[in-house]
């Protein structure tokens, strides 16, 4: 079992997983290649820790000790550890290229776990040496707060990198749900008609986006379709939707909707950038 956790990406995912990591004890570098990201990812842990202050679920010790526990680095020569969670832009390329220039720098026993929402595991591993090491470790948004995990085996990844990653998933208090890599591995594969569906309802005119969220909230989903596109990111959400898409054959059922095509190219990537469905100040 590993004790120190690089996390590379410093966006909406990986500052929470890094959250996570650093609140269950593991020492935590987190590498991104933007420096303003890695200071706003400072400034939220900062904020998160302060928070837990004046819930009474830690004291300022504990706070202190947590910080501690934190790198925030824009060099990758630091990003050396027996565990490296990538949670960079979603593009095969770039992450096999990030997986490369980590592998020259760590041992070869090192895992490299991936939080994709939408490619292939086995994909990644085919562009990495020792890919037995490759996996996919796919936190939920607002990882800090969202217990489930998707554990992702493919092809070639060793049952010792999955015995490890369910160990560390433990210890950050995390349901693991092992499961083999397959186009979008159990939720997003799932959850893909809540929100394309939602989608076609508005495009026929059926109801508003609001009233949408409103009576599915009211049915009992903690977020309405539209609330939760905008909480993970339009682009993220196409991403996802463009994947399955692909990977089931153009099968209309996972078509990607004009509506957040439109989206994305308007820029109205939702809580990211102050504006989607609804408006954030
Ligand atoms: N947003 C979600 O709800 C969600 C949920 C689960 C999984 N994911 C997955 O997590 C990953 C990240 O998504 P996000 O929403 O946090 O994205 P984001 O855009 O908020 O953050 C991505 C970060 O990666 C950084 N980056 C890009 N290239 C890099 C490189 N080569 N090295 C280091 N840093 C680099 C960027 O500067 C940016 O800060 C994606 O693979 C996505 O599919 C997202």
């Amino acid at each position: 079992m590993t004790n120190k956790i690089c996390i590379a990406g410093a966006g909406t995912m990986g500052c929470g997983i890094a959250f996570c990591a650093a609140q269950n004890g593991f020492d935590t570098i987190l590498f991104d290649t933007n420096n303003n990201v890695l200071l706003n990812a400072k400034n939220s842990v900062k904020k998160n820790l302060d928070f837990l202050i004046e819930k009474n679920k830690i004291t300022s010790e504990e706070k202190s000790a947590i910080l501690q526990r934190f790198i925030f680095t824009v060099d990758i020569n630091d990003c050396v550890a027996p565990l490296i969670i990538e949670a960079i832009v979603e593009k095969p390329e770039i992450k096999i290229s990030l997986f490369n220039q980590l592998a020259a720098i760590n041992e070869s026993s090192s895992i490299f776990a991936s939080n994709t929402s939408s490619l292939s595991i086995n994909l990644l591993q085919e562009g990495i040496p020792n890919p037995e090491r490759v996996a996919g470790m796919h936190f939920f948004n607002p990882a800090q707060i969202m217990k489930l995990v998707e554990v992702v085996k493919a092809k070639q990844t060793s049952d010792a990198a999955i015995e490890t990653i369910m160990e560390v998933c433990k210890q950050m208090k995390k349901t693991a749900v092992l499961c083999i890599d397959a186009p979008g591995f159990i939720v997003n594969r799932v959850a893909r008609h809540y929100y394309l569906e939602a989608m076609k309802l508005v495009e026929l005119g059926i109801a508003t986006f609001e009233n949408i969220d409103e009576i599915m909230e009211a049915t009992g989903f903690k977020m309405g379709p539209f609330k939760l596109m905008d909480l993970i990111g339009m682009d993220i959400n196409l991403a996802v939707s463009t994947s399955l898409y692909e990977a089931f054959n153009h099968e209309p059922r996972f078509e990607p909707s004009p509506i957040q095509i439109n989206k994305v190219k308007d820029g109205e990537l939702g809580k990211k950038t102050g504006r989607g469905f609804y408006s954030y100040s």
